[in-house]
């Protein structure tokens, strides 16, 4: 019902399950028309609980259709994350080339091996439906991949290897990512494994994801791998970095010796990408939370959402490659246009005021010079977000510490997260910003750094303040209201 979606905190344009417990995304996939997603869901309660696959769909990315649950736990285990992906030539048999099975691959979760002490308590199993998603039957023959002994051994993503005309896999494996191929998606064949000397170690791998991108202005062709960790993100708790490198369909490759973030706010978690979607675009879609705290959220009838859908792409800057995201053009169409000015003087240390009746639900876009920048959110409930460009330290930073309710878990509202932004290297800087009624995306230079953080005010904000330490000049500023989607 759409008075559901009018409660305290609800995304207004982000996606939501109507109720109770959603964590990761899982088998995203894109078929005649629609992007499916599914997502971790228990259905009985707002803490995680027994893992099922929640099911919604959408033409355009932005409205969703809630399906019936499509995948229950069964003797085998609890259903945690996993993909999808169209076996179009019937490759697995398990449908007909007229009508091919839509296959998920997933982490089977055993309760009674972990409680007895076992090891191999997580294997992968397979799920197929020929009628695009709405039901399911598991294969005879799961799991299709036995544990040897990890403990952590999960998460498959699996798609189709143009190069190699073969199935890849890829899974986590505690400290490492592991690397699968075959020819029927029921057969797999062990390749290689990659991490345990590369990148952040700070906790358990992860929600493995990897594709191939072509680099912007270039004839460049590049593997991304994505591995989420928790905890060791950067403001805590869990987040998601990235490997640059090249594979061969049996070897991930890489000389990357630095640790990168695919976002640097603290709310973006577990996020993968759609397999077929059109045009050859990398769509990504993040869980906007964090293990930290996720279970705590002062939400009443549901938890957590989805970050917006993003377009992923590469940019070389340097010696650096950048995997930049930016919101997907299909968000645009939601925009309505309610104040815009082409320039506002900043004069060093007095503020300038905008008032706005919700900015809880808009975008806000500007040029500015790359000089010091403070933007401050507030409204008539004491509540404040600031977000703060220093320009000296060369610094971003997002303070939540005060911007509502904070208290329900004691990492939440802890401290400043700042991050060095040495990729800001230009003289001007584009800010676009996305606040619904729970969280704040901050996107700069077309998503070369993206910030996802979540909030909860008491009010919706109301006022924004623009402060600088340097005279400054912002260009086209654009506040647009963004229509809601549940309505239609
Ligand atoms: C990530 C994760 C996955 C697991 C799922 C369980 O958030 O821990 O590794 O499959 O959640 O719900």
């Amino acid at each position: 019902s759409s008075k559901r979606y009018k409660e305290p905190f609800r995304p207004q344009f982000h996606f939501s399950p109507e109720k109770n417990w959603m964590n990761d995304p899982n088998g995203m996939v894109y078929y005649k028309g629609f992007y499916h997603l599914f997502y971790q869901y228990y259905p009985n309660d707002i803490v995680w609980g027994p893992m099922h696959w929640g099911h919604a769909t959408s033409t355009d990315l932005i409205h969703w259709k809630h399906k019936n649950i499509a995948l229950y736990p069964d003797k085998l285990g609890l259903i945690f994350s996993g993909s999808a992906v169209m076996d179009l030539n019937n490759s697995s048999g398990l449908g007909t080339k007229a009508n091919p099975p839509m296959i998920a691959i997933f982490t089977y979760h055993n309760m009674d091996g972990e409680k007895k002490g076992k090891t191999n308590f997580q294997t992968q199993g397979l799920a197929y439906s020929l009628d695009e998603g709405d039901t399911w039957s598991k294969y005879k023959g799961n799991p299709i991949l036995g544990n040897s002994g990890l403990k952590d051994f999960r998460d498959p993503k699996v798609f189709w290897n143009t190069e190699t005309n073969l199935w890849n896999l890829v899974l986590v494996a505690g400290d490492h990512a592991q690397f699968y191929s075959s020819k029927n998606l029921i057969t797999w064949i062990f390749e290689s494994e990659f991490g345990k000397n590369h990148g952040a170690h700070g906790g358990v791998w992860e929600c493995p994801d990897i594709f191939k991108l072509k680099v912007a202005n270039s004839n460049e062709e590049k593997w991304v791998l994505l591995i989420s960790i928790n905890p060791g993100a950067p403001n805590g708790g869990s987040g998601t970095q990235y490997f640059i490198g090249n594979f061969d369909g049996k070897t991930f490759y890489t000389t990357q010796k630095e640790t990168k973030w695919i976002d640097y706010g603290a709310d973006n978690y577990a996020g993968v990408t759609y397999n077929d979607a059109p045009n050859d675009k990398r769509i990504f879609i993040g869980w906007m939370s964090n293990w930290l705290y996720a279970r705590n959220t002062p939400t009443k009838n549901w938890r957590s959402a989805m970050t917006l859908p993003r377009e992923l792409s590469l940019e070389k800057l340097g010696v650096n490659y950048i995997l930049k995201s930016i919101p997907v053009e299909q968000l645009k169409k939601q925009m309505i246009s309610e104040f815009s000015k082409e320039k506002i003087d900043i004069t060093a240390k007095q503020t300038v005021t905008i008032k706005h009746n919700n900015l809880n639900q808009s975008e806000i876009k500007f040029k500015a010079q790359s000089k010091d920048l403070k933007l401050i959110f507030s409204n008539n409930a004491n509540d404040s977000l600031v977000i703060h460009y220093d320009a000296k330290q060369k610094t971003f930073s997002i303070d939540r510490r005060h911007s509502g309710i904070v208290n329900f878990e004691e990492n939440f509202g802890k401290k400043i997260h700042k991050t060095s932004t040495p990729n800001i290297v230009s003289e001007t800087i584009d800010y676009r910003i996305l606040l619904d009624w729970s969280s704040i995306e901050i996107f700069l230079n077309q998503g070369i750094y993206s910030f996802t953080e979540q909030i909860f005010p008491k009010k919706p904000y109301t006022v924004l303040h623009i402060q600088s330490n340097q005279d400054q000049e912002i260009k086209n500023i654009t506040i647009n209201k963004i229509k809601e989607i549940w309505k239609n």
